[in-house]
């Protein structure tokens, strides 16, 4: 069985979900229960490796892994490697036993690898906001969530929000709330608060009276997947930080593992955007059922009943607003298609 912390339950409780097989984790990936691109790729691989130990269809549990969620392109990644174990080791023994066992070594390589990775996404992170800012300080506005809750390791923008904290350099961490899930103020408050952060969470529509006010030094945030020319794709919201970021003369930085570079989507109009039930917009969720599929989700409505709603889950920020792209491997500035193609050329693992 797979044991996964019920996102859509904090902070208010720390609940366990156990999958035991791959249909339930494809619901906890769509009820954003488990959630945010490292961690889905993780969680995928871990599935793959669940169907092939009960002895499932492990290619019919991958495919239903892998769509679970469009954007994130960990998600397929993680399944895909595991897939391979699988496949791999099936014909070279012949063992369907050993073969689950190879799934298995895939997944905690790739839970092993993304800790590696967050670590030294957090050193090039923090060495970067450093290096643009000088005067130490740092008030750092954040978005969507980004810590240890969706990775292996401590995160991406957050692990290096974290890494400032450590080193004494950390002044604030402005958290957008993230309409309409809340993971800000849900779950990056809480990562804020157990790390012992100063932090202050705000509505996402505040942020241009903050960068109006001075009191943004650069914006860190994470991505679902990053296209070939640089256009990053992450939590619906970004691209508004991005465009007041660029006009206040904030850095905007995506802190990403290599993984979520995908040259295979070659700019951002062609990412794949997850849209999301209406009823997220319409209600406020009541914490378990936030996500839940369905045409209503159980929450206390705030809108007329039959209202229409638009609720992509991602936007795409054009590689032109990006300061920089930091991953474990290098950070890429400007973010430019032929930078990034020779810092994914040869390191690529998955
Ligand atoms: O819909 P979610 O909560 O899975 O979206 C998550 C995000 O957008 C994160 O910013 C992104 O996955 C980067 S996580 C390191």
């Amino acid at each position: 069985m797979l044991v996964l912390l019920d996102q859509t339950r904090l902070p208010a409780e720390e609940v366990e979900l156990v999958c035991t097989d791959a249909s339930a984790l494809v619901e906890a990936i769509r009820s954003l229960a488990v959630r945010g691109a490292p961690l889905l790729g993780i969680a995928g691989a871990y599935g793959v490796a669940l169907a092939a130990a009960r002895g499932f269809d492990v290619d019919a549990a991958a495919e239903s892994l892998a769509g679970a969620r469009p954007t994130a392109v960990n998600l397929a990644l993680g399944v895909r490697r595991a897939q391979g174990a699988y496949r791999g080791e099936l014909t070279r023994s012949g063992s369907v036993q050993a073969a689950a066992g190879a799934a298995l070594a895939a997944a905690r390589e790739l839970h092993a690898e993304d800790a590696e990775a967050s670590a030294r996404m957090a050193g090039r992170g923090l060495a970067l906001l450093d290096e643009l800012l000088p005067g130490g300080g740092h008030r750092v506005l954040t978005h969507c969530n980004t810590g240890a809750l969706v990775s292996g390791g401590e995160g991406t923008a957050f692990a290096v929000a974290l890494a400032a904290h450590r080193a004494g350099r950390l002044r604030r961490l402005w958290v957008d709330e993230t309409r309409p899930l809340l993971q800000g103020a849900r779950l990056t408050a809480y990562e804020a608060a157990r790390s012992g952060m100063a932090y202050t969470l705000l509505a996402d529509n505040a942020a241009g009276s903050l960068f109006a006010a001075g009191e943004v030094d650069a914006v860190l945030i994470g991505a679902d997947r990053i296209a070939a020319d640089g256009s990053v794709a992450n939590k619906v919201g970004s691209y508004p930080l991005a465009v007041l970021a660029r006009y206040h003369h904030v850095p905007f930085i995506v802190v990403a593992p290599l993984t979520t570079v995908d040259l295979a989507t070659p700019d951002g109009a062609s990412v794949e955007v997850e849209q999301r039930p209406g009823f997220e917009v319409t209600e406020i969720a009541a914490p378990s059922a936030a996500g839940a599929a369905g045409e209503a989700g159980g929450g206390v409505p705030v809108a007329p009943l039959g209202t229409q709603a638009y609720n992509p889950a991602f936007d795409v920020t054009p590689p032109e607003l990006v300061t920089a792209i930091v991953t474990e491997e290098g950070t890429v500035s400007p973010v430019t298609a032929e930078a990034l193609a020779e810092l994914c050329g040869g390191s690529r693992r998955m």
